[in-house]
């Protein structure tokens, strides 16, 4: 994680807190990605998000909340293995859903009796939590700062990108995780992984003592998932059209099409050694999958700013530290 000085973003912070008190949005750095807040309290605030974002209001957002202490105003109970998960990875990349208060953030939760909770742990997300509460803003609904359906911002220039001019975006700098947060559904018997991330399902498995559920097993204890964009089949998506090889089925489709006359520009994201190839841009896929994670989303959108039609992406490794890059991957692919 950048250790940032603050101390020069003070007064942005301060005008932060401000604005989200009067119940209008900023763009927030996180460590996962940049956010788009709103007082989770304020019902008026969390419909602009809906709007700027052109996302369904039933989707319910994540709240983010300085601690366990406030988690806790939002939620109407914290399991135990919640809680394990909170002590284990709190401040940090990790979304659990709980029962909500009825009272509480009726908005922000998409109308659903539950809730999303997560405490950030980049430095400007905690500073701005801190004054936001000084001002009675108790926790930010943040859905990831991109329009609906497309690629997520790690950085403040992808978020100015989407949005006008007259949002303030914070700037924290490259989120040093670069995908989105694990979520884990704690509103079941069981705890259901909904949505892979960089905490992996077996460090999450060791800090309860317990197996964790995939979502993908339908029906848990008679109840169907709550619904999740992030879980939605095709999300997180570059213009162009992303398609998945094998190492192999990549070299020799490269291969192909280095021969081939008349190309429609594409991209190369693998660990293949780069060549120079006329109409291809070329990106090499770092081997370690935290790096791979925090360049992810940069990456794809870099190719799209150069116009290419198809990203060709290598297939990463089938193993748990890999499963977040895999589903964002698989996503991206899925699109129409
Ligand atoms: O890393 C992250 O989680 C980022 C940063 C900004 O914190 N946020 C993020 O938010 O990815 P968003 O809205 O793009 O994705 C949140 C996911 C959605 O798929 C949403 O449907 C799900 O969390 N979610 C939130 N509250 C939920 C709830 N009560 N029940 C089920 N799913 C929920
Ligand atoms: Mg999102």
């Amino acid at each position: 994680m950048i250790n940032l000085n603050n101390s020069h973003l003070e007064p942005a912070i301060e005008q932060a807190a401000k604005i989200l008190a009067s119940g209008n949005l900023v763009a927030i750095p996180t460590e996962t990605v940049y956010g788009l807040a709103a007082d989770a309290e304020q019902d008026s605030a969390v419909a602009k998000i809906f709007a700027a974002k052109g996302r369904p209001s039933d989707h319910p957002l994540i709240v983010h909340v300085l601690n366990e202490e406030q988690a806790n105003y939002f939620a109407s109970e914290l399991p135990a293995f919640a809680k394990k998960l909170m002590k284990a990875f709190w401040p940090g990349p990790l979304t659990i859903i709980v029962p909500r208060k009825t009272s509480v953030a009726t908005a922000s939760a998409g109308g659903h009796a539950s809730i999303g909770l997560r405490s950030p742990s980049h430095p400007v997300a905690r500073s701005l939590l801190e004054k936001c509460l000084t001002l009675g803003v108790r926790g930010l609904a943040a859905p990831s700062a991109n329009l609906f359906g497309r690629v997520s911002p790690t950085k403040a220039a992808h978020v100015r990108a989407d949005f006008p001019a007259d949002l303030l975006v914070l700037d924290g700098g490259e989120c040093s995780v670069g995908i989105e947060s694990t979520i884990v559904d704690c509103t079941r018997q069981e705890p259901v992984l909904l949505r892979p991330g960089m905490i992996n399902s077996e460090q999450i498995e060791l800090a309860m003592q317990a197996n964790l559920q995939l979502n993908s097993s339908a029906k848990i204890q008679g109840k169907e998932a709550p619904k999740a964009s992030g879980t939605l089949e095709s999300h997180y998506a570059p213009k162009a059209k992303v398609r998945l090889f094998s190492k192999n089925e990549l070299e020799e489709s490269i291969f192909e099409y280095a021969k081939s006359s008349n190309k429609n520009r594409i991209g190369i994201y693998s660990t293949l050694p780069k060549q120079l190839i006329e109409s291809i841009i070329w990106q090499l896929m770092p081997n370690d999958a935290a790096q791979c994670a925090h360049d992810l989303f940069s990456v794809l959108r870099e190719f799209d700013q150069h116009s290419v039609s198809e990203i060709w992406v290598e297939n990463v490794p089938e193993i748990a530290i890999w499963a977040g890059v895999k589903d964002r991957l698989k996503r991206a692919a899925a699109s129409a």
